[in-house]
């Protein structure tokens, strides 16, 4: 069975959309990257190596552009620490209140993939920037991304559904906290991300299994 990686079941909610999974509470290693492919595939090695079964990541992020794409990657600790008012009271009085969601999923089974339109991580990025082009640990297991992305704008908060910015983040008109699940997955980062996914996944099943 698919372990979805995770610490937040709002996510294995949108992710059941799309397929069948077990949330794996797992606390993976954040690694220091502004680069969201990066820290999903570091964490899909490390979640395979612990789990042996096929895994998905997803690491995602919001991106305010008056504030250079803060708190990106940042995005969990900064609601930990200033909350998500405090950001919204960031950019109330600017004009520009663009901002856009991201999200990376890094699927590791411990195989290689055939040829491959989506990106593949090979690790390359992660040892080369520890230094340690020998490290034999990591290299070996391929992690394939795939991305999704919407764009919207920070409002005050609104709306009881949904997790995280979701009360912040407006998409033509409402909030994703005022969205039902699958109206969010519709039009969402994880949305986008999941159904590109899901489609290549099931087919990878199939071909397994003929
Ligand atoms: P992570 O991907 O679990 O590290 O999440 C990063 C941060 O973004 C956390 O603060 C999450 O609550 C938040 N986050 C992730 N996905 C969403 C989403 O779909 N809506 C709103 N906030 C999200």
């Amino acid at each position: 069975m698919l372990q979805y990686v995770t610490t937040n079941e709002g996510k294995v909610r949108e992710a059941r959309d799309y397929m069948a999974c077990e949330q794996f509470d797992f606390d993976y290693t954040e690694i220091q990257s502004d680069d969201l492919g990066a820290i999903a595939a570091h964490g899909a090695r490390e979640a395979y190596r612990e789990a042996d079964e096929p895994i998905l990541v997803d690491d995602a992020g919001l991106f305010v552009d008056v504030l250079d794409g803060f708190p990106g990657p940042y995005s969990s600790y900064v609601e930990d620490t200033l909350g998500i008012e405090r950001v919204q009271e960031l950019v109330a009085h600017e004009e520009n209140r663009r901002a856009a969601f991201r999200c990376v999923l890094a699927y590791c089974d411990g195989k290689e993939f055939a040829a491959s339109p989506d990106p593949v991580d090979r690790d390359d990025r992660a040892l080369a920037a520890a230094g340690d082009e020998d490290d034999e640990s990591d290299s070996g297991l391929p992690v394939k991304l795939f991305s999704g992305t919407v764009r919207g704008r920070i409002v005050p908060p609104r709306g009881e559904g949904g997790f995280g910015y979701d009360p912040i983040f407006e998409h033509e008109g409402t909030t994703m906290a005022e969205m039902a699940v699958d109206e969010k997955n519709a039009i969402s980062h994880r949305g986008r991300a999941l159904a590109k996914f899901g489609e290549w996944y099931h087919e990878r099943q199939a071909a397994r299994t003929e």
